[in-house]
């Protein structure tokens, strides 16, 4: 890689131990990806901010690069942690990962961390703009970025992040340069996308193709809502690993079908009509029996919009006295919808409005067996797809009217 003075110098040691470390992984990185250079940053979202990915270690080396002197160059927000700040003992998160949290975001924070910690960066303050480069981690918000912003991200890890953060540089390669950019296979869709679930469902399908392959989608006929768009971002991430996606005549970077695939032809072209919707539900939905005890809303976090649905629907009603309903969002989030009267609302029919974490990101292996959760319910492809696999609980998948009726009920119907 050809480096600039300056990040030599940096690579040599003159700007610290810290910044020295850092741009040993960029180089190393870059040269693993055939990046011929680094290219400047200013924005980076920091995957790796959970002690359930971090654990003790990754909680040391933060910390280790806090007291070499580290400081953050960028703009930086985090990712969910492990813990709700104010309510982790009555929802069951361990006590060990409270006291690990807190010195895990003590260290972001020490370094000039935002400490948002949520994965809707872009709903909180930190807005990609069309064409910036990034160092972004969790792949829902790096296919949310790169596709509906334009902006330009690979899917960073923790400590790629990290060294970004601290040098303001990324190496280029990948979804920085505008030729990787361009669609490789084309979704016709063919049914009617009513809802975010159905945006999310239409992820799952796609992802499941795509590997990491970039696909174009044409008959999206409706103006997606921001809800959609996370949610079918959060999807593509899950079943696949794509990093980007264009919708014609919806994203910035797909005016035309020709435009989204720069000219080339599709590998292969595709089709989402009603029959592959009914199949990629039913494939979500691994529950057989009618029991409810968990809902999750809010994977991607819940939008002010989003919570404010989940209050209407319980609106003079209760919670099933069996069922736990949880809604995960950000701090910012629920500062809103708590002045909003919605928090007020969820909390008197007996939900939670959760901050800061989710299944995903919490020790759901401890928390559903000392809650006796059997079930995962929820409107989240991403969710549906991941809650087998990582805290082993099977998941009935619907859209939120759905979802909230099952929530009352205290069964799935
Ligand atoms: Fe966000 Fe957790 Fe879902 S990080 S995308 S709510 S799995």
């Amino acid at each position: 890689m050809v480096l600039t003075d300056e990040e030599t110098a940096m690579l040599n040691g003159d700007k610290g131990a810290a910044v020295q470390k850092a741009m040993q992984i960029l180089v190393a990185l870059g040269e693993s990806f055939g990046a011929e250079r680094l290219v400047a940053v200013n924005n980076v979202h920091m995957a790796g901010s959970s002690v359930l990915v971090a654990e003790e270690a990754g909680t040391r080396f933060v910390e280790d690069i806090r007291k070499q002197g580290g400081k953050f160059v960028t703009r930086v927000t985090t990712n969910p942690t492990a813990v709700d700040p104010s309510q982790w003992k009555e929802i069951g998160i361990p006590e060990s990962d409270s006291i690990l949290q807190t010195r895990l975001t003590d260290a972001y924070a020490g370094m000039g961390a935002n400490s948002c910690n949520t994965c809707i960066p872009y709903l909180v303050g930190n807005m990609p703009r069309f064409g910036e480069h990034m160092a972004w981690g969790e792949s829902s918000a790096v296919v949310f970025a790169n596709s509906v912003c334009g902006a330009r991200t690979n899917r960073e890890g923790g400590p790629s992040g990290l060294a970004s953060a601290l040098t303001g540089r990324t190496p280029e390669y990948g979804f920085h340069l505008k030729h990787n950019r361009y669609g490789k296979f084309l979704i016709k869709v063919e049914t009617q996308l009513r809802d975010m679930t159905d945006f999310g469902t239409l992820g799952y399908f796609a992802g499941k193709i795509a590997g990491q392959d970039t696909p174009v989608f044409t008959g999206v006929a409706t103006t997606p809502t921001l809800e959609d768009l996370k949610a079918l971002s959060a999807a593509l991430a899950s079943s696949g690993s794509v990093s980007m996606f264009h919708a014609v005549g919806v994203t910035p970077e797909a005016p035309t079908v020709e435009e989204a695939f720069g000219g080339r032809t599709p590998d292969k072209v595709l089709v989402f009509g009603d029959a592959e919707k009914a199949a990629a539900e039913a494939a979500l939905n691994r529950e057989p029996s009618d029991h409810v005890d968990w809902i999750l809303v809010g994977c991607p976090n819940a939008s002010v919009q989003e919570i404010r649905e989940v209050a209407d629907a319980l609106q003079g009603k209760k919670v099933h006295q069996d069922v736990a309903l949880w809604v995960t969002t950000a701090g910012a989030m629920y500062a809103m919808a708590e002045r909003n009267g919605y928090i007020k609302t969820i909390e008197d029919a007996g939900g939670i409005v959760v901050r800061e974490t989710c299944p995903f990101l919490a020790r759901s292996r401890v928390i559903a067996p000392s809650k006796g959760y059997k079930t995962l319910t929820t409107n989240s492809a991403k969710m549906a797809f991941y809650a087998p696999g990582q805290f082993g609980l099977p998941t009935h998948y619907g859209n939120l009217g759905r979802v909230m009726q099952a929530a009352i009920d205290g069964v799935w119907r």
